[in-house]
């Protein structure tokens, strides 16, 4: 392959959003079945997943990832479902951290496959930084959430694997459903407390069509918020970078930082400059889109850098994408949306 050097220096979208980050999902399988991305009576065992030709190959993933890095993508997260299922990921983090812009390569992870092993071999080769995903402490809860019986307790040991292993800060994500796991926020705030690790609360989404999301089931910031300062009084945390996910807040006593992803009553559209590749290789630019581009057939049938170029800024430019904006003005219309596992969130 010839080596491409064709660079924009600011690709914007109809909004004026800069291009800044490229989520790569590098398989739609997961070994979760949580109730709110993946319910069983949906993701049972005749659900068809993709077969392993369809899946984008590293070569693939990798070229693709170059040419975002040329318009301007400094940051990559690989997701899934869950990314730890795909074989050998080593190998694409390796080929992944050579590519010079790229400065930040996380992952997000159920945590249910991450040994400390594992975690050094990641860390090893190339991996940054790690989120993990626990919705609860109890196992009951936990495994009500999770659906396949998987304790919380080795999450927790992923987690600290994780840390060992300096893909740092570790961040945990909590999804917060009404009635089903809000008993757990300080519990997993009080776990979380001075262990350096960063606990994030995510309103419940309406993300794909199969979660049967309802607006009463979300707990929202606020309330998430309120909970929380009365037994540990927090401060606001300035923005690191515009359009983040997660507001920050800390402990005035001093036993670190949380963030609230609010994406329901607080949507960051505004600032969003996130792509989405899925693993069959077709991209999205908003996590709540119906229509993707598909990469892959553009890919298979030899396009070349520039036009794999000219294709994605022209896709960003055209880009008018605000769903949680939209979802808050409105009463959420429910389209024909990509399930999050396989968007990979
Ligand atoms: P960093 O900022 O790099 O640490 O990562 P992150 O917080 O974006 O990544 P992570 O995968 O941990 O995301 C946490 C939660 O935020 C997940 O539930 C995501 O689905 C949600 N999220 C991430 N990006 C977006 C987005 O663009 N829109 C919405 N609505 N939710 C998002
Ligand atoms: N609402 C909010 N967050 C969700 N995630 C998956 N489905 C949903 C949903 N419906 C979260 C996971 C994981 C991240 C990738 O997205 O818990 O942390
Ligand atoms: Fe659960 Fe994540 Fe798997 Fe979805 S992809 S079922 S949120 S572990
Ligand atoms: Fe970005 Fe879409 Fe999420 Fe808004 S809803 S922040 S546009 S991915």
């Amino acid at each position: 392959m010839t080596e491409f050097t064709h660079k924009q220096p600011e690709l914007t979208d109809t909004r004026g959003r800069s291009l800044r980050d490229l989520r790569i999902s590098v398989t739609d399988r997961c070994n979760f079945r949580c109730r709110y991305c993946m319910p069983r009576e949906v993701f049972g065992d005749d659900y068809a997943f993709l077969p392993h030709e369809a899946l984008l190959t590293f070569e693939e993933i990798t070229r693709l990832a170059k040419v975002f890095a040329s318009l301007g993508v400094h940051k990559l997260r690989l997701t899934g479902g869950e990314p730890l299922l795909r074989r050998d990921l080593e190998t694409l983090l390796q080929m992944l951290r050579e590519i010079p812009e790229i400065r930040d390569i996380a992952m997000t992870t159920n945590g249910s496959l991450l040994t400390e092993q594992r975690a050094k071999s990641l860390r090893t080769a190339g991996l940054t930084r790690l989120s993990v995903s626990l919705d609860a402490l109890d196992d009951n809860i936990f495994m009500a959430m999770n659906d396949v019986h998987f304790p919380a307790s080795r999450v927790l040991t992923a987690i600290t694997a994780a840390q060992t292993a300096g893909l740092t800060p570790v961040k945990i994500n909590m999804v917060v459903k009404r009635g089903v796991n809000e008993t757990q926020l300080l519990p997993m705030a009080e776990y979380f407390r001075h262990s350096g690790q960063v606990l994030r609360f995510i309103e419940y989404m309406d993300v794909g069509n199969s979660n049967g999301w309802r607006m009463d089931d979300v707990l929202s910031a606020a309330e998430i918020l309120s909970t929380v300062q009365k037994q540990w009084p927090l401060k606001p945390l300035p923005a690191q970078t515009p359009g983040e996910v997660a507001t920050r807040y800390s402990y005035v006593d001093g036993g670190g930082e949380i963030g609230i992803i609010a994406s329901v009553t607080r949507p960051f559209c505004g600032g969003c400059t996130r792509a989405r590749l899925t693993s069959e290789g077709h991209l999205y630019t908003c996590l709540f889109a119906s229509q993707g581009l598909d990469l892959r057939a553009h890919l298979r049938r030899g396009d070349t850098e520039e036009q794999l170029y000219e294709l994605i800024a022209q896709t960003w430019g055209l880009r008018t994408d605000g769903y949680s904006e939209i979802r808050l003005a409105h009463t959420p219309g429910f389209q024909n949306k990509i399930e999050m596992s396989h968007m990979g969130g």
